[in-house]
């Protein structure tokens, strides 16, 4: 039986669900959360749907286990291959993240949609019928984004390497019109600042951080899970600073690299 001062759990394969995670935090100062980045097993993108389901599994168990009281898939190559398994499998509500094709149709001037995401995602039935149920208003370009994920996951978010990737994948997409882009996958949003650098405002970026805190909290207030904020913490700093992290990295640099990535974010 789980209770409203439970923490709720996020995963990731790595690093990419911090950016749901600094969402969640700045909307919800209040909830403990338990953090943890899947390093060691890191690209999901390019592993086979059974591994992903199996590791997903594991990490899920792994939470209910430490007693959270809602998991966060923030990974949306984990939810497009798991997220059913886990929602038969777990007692607790799972939340988890789906690229912004419907906002990114409907906010389209140009008709011109890009769509950023791992080869796993791009790959998924889910995305597949999302893209056919807007294909009549917009037209969708989709790109794998091989090697960003390893490069995030040194702690890479910009660089010769990160730029010139960014500039391979997104400069078709330009050149085909794009005056929108989903970052399908949490990690590319990490990339924000750097696309920006590269590309200024030629985009509308969609990532699904802001909006995925929203679902957790209209869940939490639904299954009477939310938090009571005077029993938790005394002061706003003792409610930030209730996060702990996590990281199945075997190398020291790649666990460097989820602290760096923490104290970069603006509310961590
Ligand atoms: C990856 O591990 O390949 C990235 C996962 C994702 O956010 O889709």
């Amino acid at each position: 039986m789980t209770t409203p001062d439970a923490p709720i759990g996020v995963f990731d394969s790595g690093l990419g669900g911090l950016s749901v995670l600094d969402a969640m935090r700045e909307r919800l100062p209040n909830e403990s959360m338990v953090y943890i980045a899947d390093s060691g097993y890191a690209p999901y993108g390019e592993k086979t749907d059974a591994f992903i389901r199996e590791r997903s599994k594991a990490i899920a168990d792994w939470l209910v286990g430490r007693g959270a009281k809602m998991i966060v898939v923030a990974c949306n190559t984990a939810t497009t291959h798991a997220i059913g398994h886990l929602r038969a499998t777990q007692s607790i509500p799972i939340v988890g993240v789906e690229p912004g094709i419907k906002p990114a149709a409907l906010s389209t001037a140009s008709g011109v949609v890009g769509v950023l995401a791992t080869a796993a995602t791009l790959r998924s039935d889910r995305l597949r019928a999302l893209i056919a149920a807007h294909q009549a208003r917009s037209q969708f370009v989709c790109q794998a984004g091989h090697g960003l994920v390893e490069q995030i996951e040194q702690g890479n978010l910009a660089g010769a390497i990160v730029d010139d990737l960014l500039l391979r994948y997104l400069t078709p997409m330009a050149g085909a019109g794009a005056d929108t882009v989903i970052l399908g996958s949490t990690h590319f949003a990490l990339l924000v600042p750097t696309i920006r650098r590269l590309f200024g405002n030629r985009f509308n970026l969609i990532e699904t951080g802001s909006a995925i805190a929203r679902r957790v909290e209209v869940l939490l207030n639904e299954n009477k899970l939310t938090a009571d904020a005077a029993e938790n913490a005394a002061t706003e700093a003792q409610a930030r600073s209730r996060v702990e992290y996590f990281s199945s990295a075997q190398s020291a640099q790649q666990r460097e690299a989820l602290l760096a990535v923490v104290r970069r974010l603006p509310t961590m």
